[in-house]
């Protein structure tokens, strides 16, 4: 299959994008937290040739994308007052909210669960696209499964040219990690994945919400009710990662000795750091920079054909939480210091 990259920018890019949509093509498409792999949600053939391309677990559930509050009604049984509350605060943008399922949409979408998780993007391609299409878009991360987010179209580009008809190009994404994941069915509302919207800003809204064991743990368990996609290994270059956590001090200390038994090691620094390799990657110094910067550095660490890859641990304040998160679950080892 050849694979259209278009400019989202050009006239009749998002109305060519539309139509392949319709017509139960998978098209990615930039949003703020990372590309997304699309389909008609409403379309079976064409939400199973998503879980295809990426080879994707089946009981893995997708998230639904919507454009207009009133696409929200057709996806969904209720909508609980906590979930106005928050969508009139946070959407558009990075909070993915799960819903109980109505029966109008596919169970493929959801790998057969009950609940139905929605989100509305803050970016104004993802967002023309799903208007022009008329239709709630499914869309996991454009990445094949377990390879890093994409934040560029390159990325996608590298892992699904010649599986998927489109995609759009819209840059680089801003936030860089993928949306916050909130199970809000529960009495304590549950973050499965922490992302973009930080718990401090979900908990100054609706007060206090509990973070998922499995988000600070990458060896627990889920139980397929809860969050099934957490249980595979996630975000891995090919490339060995260690985490190092500690005092910033220990840290470097630490991943400087290290470096001398590592013949072919890159550092990504959240410090801004310097060390004896060729191979540094500075994610900036904010919590904001390290989440934006991590996906592309991880994919350039595989560019260099480094074996090992050292990675600072922060706090897990604000977006550090996501970072930390989706650096446990791609390390192959944490050393704490
Ligand atoms: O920012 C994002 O969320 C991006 C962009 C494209 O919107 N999408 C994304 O999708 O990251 P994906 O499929 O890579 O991650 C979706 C996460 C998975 O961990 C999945 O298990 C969880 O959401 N999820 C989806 N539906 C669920 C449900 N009904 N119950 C529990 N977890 C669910
Ligand atoms: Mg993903």
């Amino acid at each position: 299959m050849h694979t259209l990259l278009a400019d989202a920018s050009k006239k009749d890019a998002i109305q060519q994008a539309a139509r392949y949509l319709r017509e139960g093509s998978l098209v990615a498409f930039p949003t703020e937290t990372v590309y997304g792999l699309g389909a008609d949600a409403l379309n079976a053939d064409a939400v199973r040739r998503i879980f295809a391309a990426k080879g994707r677990p089946p009981d893995n559930p997708l998230i639904v994308h919507i454009a207009d509050g009133e696409q929200l009604p057709t996806l969904v049984r209720e909508i609980p007052a906590v979930a106005q509350t928050l969508m009139d605060r946070f959407w558009p943008g990075p909070l993915t909210l799960l819903f109980k399922k109505s029966a109008n949409v596919p169970g493929v979408v959801t790998a057969l669960l009950d609940t139905i998780a929605v989100r509305m993007p803050n970016h104004p391609v993802a967002l023309a696209l799903i208007r022009e299409s008329g239709t709630p878009i499914a869309a996991p991360s454009a990445n094949v499964s377990g390879k890093p987010s994409p934040t560029s179209a390159s990325h996608v580009m590298e892992d699904l040219s010649g599986k998927i008809e489109f995609v759009l190009d819209g840059g680089e994404t801003s936030v860089g990690v993928e949306s916050t994941v909130l199970d809000i069915t529960q009495p304590v509302p549950v973050i499965l994945r922490p992302g973009g919207i930080t718990k401090e800003a979900i908990e100054r809204v609706i007060g206090r919400v509990v973070v998922h064991p499995s988000v600070h743990n990458k060896d627990v368990l889920v139980d397929q009710t809860s969050s099934p996609g957490m249980k595979y290994r996630h975000y891995a270059p090919r490339g060995s990662i260690i985490l190092v956590e500690g005092t910033p001090l220990a840290i470097k200390k630490t991943i400087t000795t290290l470096l001398s038994r590592h013949d072919s090691a890159a550092v990504l620094t959240t410090h801004s750091f310097s060390y004896p390799t060729r191979h540094i990657f500075s994610l900036g110094t904010t919590s904001e920079e390290h989440a934006r910067r991590l996906f592309s550095a991880l994919r350039e660490c595989d560019a260099t054909h480094v074996k090992t890859i050292f990675v600072e641990g922060t706090n897990e304040n604000g977006l550090g939480l996501a970072f930390m998160n989706r650096v446990r679950k791609a390390a192959s080892r944490i050393v704490h210091v």
